[in-house]
């Protein structure tokens, strides 16, 4: 399957305010793409359209709660009314919510699947009947929680673990069917953006994740390369790569681990009571920004990542090291 050069595309950007989404509708806009941003919070999508045609790009906007069926299929019909067709839709829409399973209402707990699973499953419902006609990406952003779940985050974690298994058996329909749709599922590690800073906590803190906090540019990095690649999964940040493979070879050393660490690693010593403005029923304003409050402790590069979109490097430097240990083994031998 092919993909247009970005330059060539129309791209939805589903969650794009702030954070990735933010981020990813800039940068696309920069590569010379006709940009559709989304999300509930109207100013921050006015904002971000003023920016990108400052900057001289072609983007409108579409206020819509992912929630919502009727208002996704807005946001597609859109990018059609405004550019004529469409290429390729990310989906990022997503709310945390931080406390332990005991604490939560289980209104809390629906509207966690509301956005961050069913968001994506009205994402792809309503993209398919225009990406169906010339060919295009969906591509989803999950997290490493998609793979591996984590204390204090049940209802996150069974969103992004549900968006894993949507995502995995419609591809393979796709395949089947012989649509001409690339399906990415993006599984990345702690990011810096304001996530944290706008989900609910009942943790009596402002919450984190995991360490480390990554940059969110190495995502955009990843969603960039899936527009323009077929891709099926791609982990950002070398953590998360480490969380999934050990996962994979002992989910109950994990376990361990996270009984152990795992409420502390959610705790930054910040004070923020559970009452504080928060995304999960509304949008919060003030949040048009790409970052969050973590600046100084923030990995701004990725080598797993940056290996993994630059696929001929990692088999040269594969290449080169299984010559290096052959030419070794070869050597210890004689
Ligand atoms: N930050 C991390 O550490 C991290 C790690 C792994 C995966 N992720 C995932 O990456 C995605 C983007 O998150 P981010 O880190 O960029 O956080 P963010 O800055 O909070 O961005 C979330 C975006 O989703 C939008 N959104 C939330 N609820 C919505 C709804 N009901 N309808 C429409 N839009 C909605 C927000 O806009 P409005 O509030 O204006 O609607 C915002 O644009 C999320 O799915 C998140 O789970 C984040």
């Amino acid at each position: 399957m092919r993909l247009k050069p970005i330059a060539q595309q129309v791209v939805v950007v589903c969650g794009a305010s702030s954070g990735i989404g933010r981020e990813a509708a800039l940068r696309f806009a920069e590569r010379g793409a006709q940009v559709v941003v989304a999300a509930r919070t109207a100013s921050a999508l006015e904002s971000l359209v003023d920016e990108i045609r400052e900057r001289g790009g072609s983007a409108v906007a579409q206020v819509a709660d992912v929630a919502v069926f009727e208002q996704v299929q807005l946001v597609a019909e859109r990018a059609i009314s405004a550019f004529g067709r469409l290429d390729t839709w990310v989906h990022l829409a997503g709310v945390g919510l931080f406390a332990t399973f005991e604490q939560l209402t289980m209104e809390e707990f629906q509207q966690v699947i509301n956005i961050n699973l069913m968001g994506q499953v009205h994402g792809a419902k309503a993209a398919l009947p225009y990406l169906k006609r010339d060919g295009g990406a969906l591509i989803h952003i999950s997290s490493m929680g998609a793979k591996r779940a984590i204390p204090l985050q049940t209802a996150y974690c069974a969103s992004k673990h549900g968006i894993q298994g949507f995502v995995e058996a419609m591809r393979v329909e796709f395949q089947h069917d012989r649509v001409p749709i690339s399906v990415t599922n993006i599984m990345p590690a702690t990011l810096n953006t304001p996530f944290f800073d706008k989900a609910r906590t009942k943790l009596g803190v402002k919450p984190v994740a995991p360490p480390p906090i990554y940059d969110p540019r190495i995502v955009v990095d990843a969603i960039i390369y899936a527009a323009e690649h077929p891709v099926r999964d791609l982990i950002v940040g070398g953590a998360a790569m480490g969380v999934i493979r050990t996962q994979t070879l002992s989910p109950r050393l994990l376990d361990a681990i996270l009984r152990w660490v795992g409420y502390e690693l959610h705790n930054t010593h910040v004070p923020k009571p559970e009452n504080v403005p928060n995304s999960l029923f509304a949008p919060v304003e003030g949040w048009a920004t790409v970052r969050g409050s973590f600046g100084e402790q923030t990995v701004a590069r990725s080598m797993y990542t940056w290996l993994e979109i630059h696929p001929a490097v990692k088999r040269a430097v594969g290449g080169t090291l299984f010559g290096a240990l052959a030419l070794a083994t070869m050597r210890k031998k004689r």
